[in-house]
């Protein structure tokens, strides 16, 4: 593994009687893109305000590069935050926000002039320098917050859901720059957001937060396809919970089926266990016609649709399964059909997966 940026070890924060951070315990390596993703309230801002010093831990221990910070004041940690709400000065032009930190340091003047066009030429709006903030888009905006951190140096950069504020189509091309930004400053990032397709498309990894502790870290795809529990199957994407019995050779029990499920160790016979399908993992045929989605391997019931949204890249059908479970398919539309070619409500149909699929939850 890549050398250590930083290491919270076990580390927990009360307010009053309210834990707000649960024993958490990770490693993030230098020039990582971490993500600390999860719902409101889950403790992602004040693990940032811990790693920046605005926050003292009620228990355990914060290194930064190796070494205890928990007497290193704010300012004197490598380490810069970039807020949602970008504050910036509005009487000063592009430059002088940028350059702000930096005479305030008594940086010397020719070295500012080099670094802050540096910062500017890295979030390009090298042409924007003399620009006033009230002159700027949303995007350039938040772009000159960055310019603002990075014009610093920091080994570490804080980023609490940057993009936030920016609508969904920005924000999109925003997280690809801010990928690209990241990857040629080699700057450890660890970044805060509550958007889950922001979190997988832009980490190394991620660790997903609840209720102040971490539920799961891993890359990405891990984290989509191996979910450990019920809260990160359901708050990673969506998922199709099913509940049954552990029956002797790998296999469980859902009503009348017993269905093969790869993963089980641990379980013993007879408990009661939750696995889940993802809905793009889900095989859709008319029954007594030529398989065309499903494949031999597949785990097949019958079922029938109960209901069908048509999404414009494909459909969304709910299928109530025989045993009396509901399962939700996404069946993406492809160049040899369109999305609202077929299914009836109420039509019976062959519904199957791959075994591989099954994901066993904790
Ligand atoms: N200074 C504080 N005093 C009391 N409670 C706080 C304080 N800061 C945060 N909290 C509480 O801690 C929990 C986690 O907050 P926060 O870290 O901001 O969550 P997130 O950033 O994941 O939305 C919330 O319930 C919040 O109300
Ligand atoms: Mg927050």
């Amino acid at each position: 593994m890549a050398e250590e940026a930083i290491r919270i070890e076990n580390v927990t924060k009360r307010f009053g009687d309210f834990t707000a951070v649960d024993d958490v315990d990770l490693s993030i390596a230098q020039g990582e893109f971490f993500s600390l993703l999860g719902p409101s309230g889950c403790g992602k801002t004040t693990t940032l305000r811990m790693l920046a010093g605005f926050e003292v831990p009620t228990a355990g221990r914060i290194l930064l590069e190796g070494d205890p910070v928990e007497d290193v004041p704010p300012h004197q940690r490598n380490v810069n935050m970039v807020f949602q709400s970008y504050a910036l000065f509005e009487h000063l032009d592009v430059q002088g926000n940028v350059a702000f930190g930096l005479k305030r340091k008594k940086v010397a003047k020719d070295e500012i002039v080099t670094r802050v066009a540096e910062a500017l030429e890295l979030v390009d709006l090298s042409s924007r320098a003399a620009a006033r903030p009230n002159e700027l888009s949303g995007g350039q905006r938040q772009r000159v917050a960055l310019a603002r951190a990075l014009v610093n140096r920091p080994r570490v950069l804080l980023l609490d859901e940057p993009l936030g504020a920016l609508d969904l189509k920005l924000r999109r091309q925003m997280q690809i720059e801010l990928k690209a930004i990241q990857r040629e400053v080699g700057i450890t990032f660890v970044y805060v957001t509550h958007d889950q397709e922001e979190a997988l498309s832009m980490s190394d990894r991620i660790a997903v937060m609840s209720d102040g502790r971490v539920a799961q870290c891993g890359p990405p795809e891990e984290i989509y396809e191996h979910p450990r529990e019920e809260f990160v199957a359901g708050f990673i994407g969506v998922s199709n919970l099913l509940e049954g019995k552990v029956e002797p050779g790998g296999k469980v029990r859902i009503g009348d089926d017993c269905l093969p499920v790869p993963g089980l160790d641990g379980a013993g016979n007879g408990d009661t266990i939750q696995i889940a399908v993802r809905p793009e993992k889900v095989a859709v045929d008319e029954i007594g016609a030529d398989a065309y989605a499903i494949e031999p391997d597949m785990f097949t019931v019958e079922g029938e649709i109960e209901s069908k949204v048509y999404l414009g890249v494909g459909n969304q059908l709910t299928l109530k399964l025989g045993n009396g479970s509901r399962l939700v398919a996404l069946e993406q539309a492809t160049y040899r059909m369109r999305a609202d070619e077929q299914w009836e409500v109420g039509q019976k149909v062959k519904v199957g997966w791959h075994p591989e699929h099954c994901m066993v939850l904790s």
